[in-house]
């Protein structure tokens, strides 16, 4: 089974119009694109993905952030899969805040040198373990949202309201 990793194209990202620009740097890792959509990120959505930054001084802006309420902007979540695809991304996309990260990376090249909204305007996230990858991944996509079944999948039944075309 091929290393997955999730990717999300933060709301700077759009905002800037750079998101084309970032998937063509992450094309150059040559892995597997096998998820992609974009999200509109409610709180709740949020604090689930940022859990463990939960009771940081930041935490308040890191949900601001990827929910928006900066850049009046969406997320466009991004799975990947192939061989070491998590360390492969994260170097491609270089260190967290911008001004450090080494020339050539994504967040080098488009992320913001300067803090002005409490975090990094960094571009992208990029799961950082294989723990944080499927835990990521499960939060931000379902199965059937995904090209390839890579977790194992269970069959419920449910009877629920949902909203469709006219
Ligand atoms: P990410 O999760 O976004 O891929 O970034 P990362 O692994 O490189 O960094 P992480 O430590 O997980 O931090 C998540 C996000 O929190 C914001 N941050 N702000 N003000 C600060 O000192 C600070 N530290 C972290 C950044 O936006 C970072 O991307
Ligand atoms: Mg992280």
């Amino acid at each position: 089974m091929p290393e997955k990793t999730l990717v999300l194209l933060k709301p700077e990202a759009l905002k800037w119009g750079v998101a084309g620009d970032v998937i063509k740097e992450l094309s150059n890792t040559k892995l597997r694109l096998i998820g992609a959509k974009l999200v509109k990120v409610t709180s709740e959505l949020a604090e689930k993905h940022y859990k463990a930054h939960k009771g940081k001084p930041f935490f308040g802006d890191l949900i601001k952030h990827i929910t928006g309420q900066f850049h009046k902007e969406n997320v466009v979540a991004l799975v990947y899969a192939g061989e070491n695809a998590i360390l492969r991304v994260r170097a491609i996309s270089g260190a967290t805040d911008p001004s450090k990260a080494e020339p050539n990376t994504i967040r080098a090249k488009f992320g913001k040198p300067k803090v002005e909204i409490g975090v990094f305007e960094n571009v992208v996230h990029t799961s950082g373990n294989k723990e944080e990858a499927e835990e990521e991944i499960k939060l931000w996509f379902k199965p059937s949202e995904l090209t390839e079944r890579v977790f194992e999948t269970k069959k419920v039944s449910v009877c629920v309201e949902q909203e469709v075309w006219k």
